[in-house]
């Protein structure tokens, strides 16, 4: 769990980080050169998309294993909270902290789905009805986030993302051994908030941005 969840938060990194391209006053060239850059990285040596594909492949697995080892974990609890012994505060908080992650991560998927057959699909096409007319990437993400309850969507959205990453960074540092002391706590825990916030303000910035008309054409 630990290591396909760092790998997931660094690709959040990486996305956040690569959404800031909408930023540049160019029109949303710079950003669209990147959606396409992704698309034909290695070409021609390489087939098209074909790195893509294989980032695509790399990050379905992380998830998929992530999911499976979280069942994993979540059967063998309730297994072991068939018996009263265990029923202690340190259990209670656990189980609760696990039952959060689990319905966060349902969330998450759910959010995910949605935001594929919004952006990369463009079966849903919020902000623009069109179907027979596919859209630059940039243009996708405007007529999208100019709906208040698509920017909304996504501000609720990223809640859950970056509660699931608070906890998540946190504990995958812990099952790595990173938890030796009292000040390693501390300090992990400050990481975590500060992963969590950098998150959800770097996602958030370009939505809100275009909502109220700063970024746009
Ligand atoms: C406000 C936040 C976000 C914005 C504005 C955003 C924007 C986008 C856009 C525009 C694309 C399409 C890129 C392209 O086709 O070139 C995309 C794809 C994607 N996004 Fe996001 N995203 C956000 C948050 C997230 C989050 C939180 C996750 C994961 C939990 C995520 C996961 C993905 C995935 C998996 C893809 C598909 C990549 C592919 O083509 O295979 N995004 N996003």
């Amino acid at each position: 769990m630990a290591v396909t969840g760092l790998l997931l938060i660094g690709f959040l990194l990486m996305h956040m980080f690569g959404n800031f391209k909408m930023l540049i006053p160019d029109d949303g060239k710079e950003f669209n050169e990147y959606s396409h850059w992704l698309r034909e990285f290695g070409y021609p040596a390489l087939p098209h998309k074909l790195f893509l594909w294989i980032f695509r492949i790399v990050l379905l697995s992380a998830a998929v294993l992530h999911i499976w080892s979280a069942a994993k974990l979540r059967l063998r609890a309730n297994a072991n909270a068939g018996g009263k012994r265990y029923r202690s505060q340190k259990f209670m908080e656990k189980s609760y902290a696990a039952r959060t992650m689990i319905w966060g991560g349902i969330l998450i998927l759910l959010f995910v789905i949605i935001h594929i057959l919004q952006y990369t699909a463009e079966v849903l096409r919020f902000g623009y009805d069109n179907p027979d007319r596919s859209l630059a990437p940039f243009d996708r993400v405007l007529a999208g986030f100019s709906e208040w309850w698509v920017v909304l969507f996504y501000a609720i959205a990223m809640v859950a993302v970056c509660m699931h990453v608070l906890h998540g960074f946190w504990s995958a540092f812990a099952t790595l051994g990173a938890n030796a002391s009292a000040g390693a706590r501390k300090v992990l825990k400050t990481l975590a908030w500060i992963a969590a916030a950098l998150l959800y303000v770097g996602f958030m910035i370009p939505p809100v941005l275009i909502l109220f008309g700063v970024i746009g054409r």
